[in-house]
């Protein structure tokens, strides 16, 4: 589940090369029974590009999410290479519709394409990544259904249009999340965060109060109202079970508990939602980001199981690189926020959170399933 944007970026990437070589193929019948219709080239040329910005584009996306590739290279080159790319597919195609046999304008196409997938995907880095993957995943229905229209087969162009479609509207939705434009996330140059951002101590001013189980026991002895906060630690450590185990003890006792979700929490759309499904967590106990971020300032103790970027407070000013502007969950507001997590390292973003340090915050160390497992524990003993 932890690495499911990758297998969701490969298989974009398997779609879009798929449209790639079917086109081609295609291409080379239609030569030789000299079929040379415009809707024929145009839309070969359409399913040559789209679907090689995909693959190309996809493949980058897939080594930066497994972070084989850290980097990100930006800048008014780029901008104009892009540019130059994209023009240069334009020409290619045009090429092809004027010589309709000519497969040196395919191919010629479909390598520039390759490089504009490539220069696309390169500059973008940190908490934009969903976006880009969500894209790609239109991208790969929009090659398939010009490939429909190569072979003149409907399914394939109900099928790639419905999944240009959605993939669109997700895209829509990650947008808003992060609140970005699509045009900011290609062309913003938000980039990557500074890979040197200190020690913990030059970071958190040693500001850190460490907790434990016992303690946290103790604030849920007096809470009236939890709010459960799952991150992407929370999925790693497959702590969901422990989590659902912890919220029923904490109901038994009379106090009001709910989890909060972040449209971005995690590594997938709807992660969160469907690992607490998994623990058979009430659907109506899951409050998306807006209606919960209003009652954070009522609430007495938040527990924020392996988060770190959605509650991060430095999203709220302007200049804090990956995440700036990005909607958080207003965590910082409740009386108590304890963090469960194995240390002070950054999340996805790799920027500090200063959450960390607040003076309402307490750090509870540890593997998120050990340490929710010893709250149990201690809550029943208390
Ligand atoms: P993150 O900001 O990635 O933070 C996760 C935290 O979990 C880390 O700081 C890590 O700290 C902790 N952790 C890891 N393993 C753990 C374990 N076994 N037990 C306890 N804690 C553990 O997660 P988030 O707050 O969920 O934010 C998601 C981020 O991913 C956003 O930046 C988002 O843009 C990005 N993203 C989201 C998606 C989608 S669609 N949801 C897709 C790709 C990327 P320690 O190492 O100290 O434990």
């Amino acid at each position: 589940m932890t690495s499911m944007p990758e297998l969701v970026a490969i298989f974009n990437g398997f779609g879009g090369i798929a449209s790639v070589l079917v086109a081609g193929g295609a291409l080379f019948e239609a030569t030789d029974l000299g079929e040379s219709s415009a809707q024929f080239t145009i839309s070969t040329a359409a399913s040559g590009i789209i679907g090689a910005v995909t693959f190309f584009g996809s493949i980058i996306a897939f080594l930066k999410l497994a972070e084989f590739v850290k980097k990100s290279w930006s800048g008014v080159a780029v901008k104009a290479l892009n540019a130059l790319l994209s023009l240069g597919c334009l020409g290619a195609s045009a090429w092809l519709v004027i010589e309709p046999g000519s497969h040196e304008a395919y191919w010629m196409a479909v390598a520039l394409a390759a490089l504009l997938g490539i220069f696309l995907v390169v500059p973008i880095g940190g908490a934009d990544m969903p976006v880009v993957i969500a894209f790609l995943n239109s991208c790969s229905g929009l090659a398939a259904a010009a490939t429909g229209f190569v072979l003149g087969n409907n399914i394939l162009i109900i099928a790639g249009s419905l999944v240009g479609a959605s993939g669109l509207i997700l895209t829509q939705i990650m947008c808003k999340a992060m609140n970005r434009s699509l045009g900011n996330v290609f062309f913003g140059d938000v980039g990557d965060a500074a890979t040197d951002v200190g020690s913990d101590e030059q970071v958190y001013a040693g500001k850190v109060k460490s907790t434990s189980a016992d303690e946290v026991a103790m604030l849920f002895d007096t809470a009236r109202r939890v709010v459960i906060v799952p991150g992407y630690g929370m999925a790693v450590a497959q702590a969901q079970h422990a989590v659902c185990d912890l919220a029923n003890e904490l109901e038994t006792r009379g106090v009001d508990v709910e989890y909060a979700i972040h449209p971005v929490a995690g590594r997938m759309p709807g992660h969160m939602n469907v690992l607490l499904a998994e623990a058979e967590v009430p659907y109506e106990k899951l409050v998306e980001m807006d209606a919960i971020n209003p009652s954070f300032q009522q609430t007495d103790v938040v527990l924020v199981i392996g988060a770190n970027d959605v509650v991060n407070p430095l999203a709220r000013q302007a200049d804090s690189g990956p995440i700036a502007g990005m909607p958080i969950l207003d965590v910082d507001k409740a009386r108590t926020v304890v963090v469960v997590k194995r240390s002070l390292s950054p999340g996805f973003a790799g920027i500090p959170n200063p959450l960390f340090a607040a003076d309402n915050s307490l750090m509870f160390f540890g593997s998120a399933k050990e340490a929710v497992l010893d709250l149990v524990a201690a809550v029943k003993e208390s």
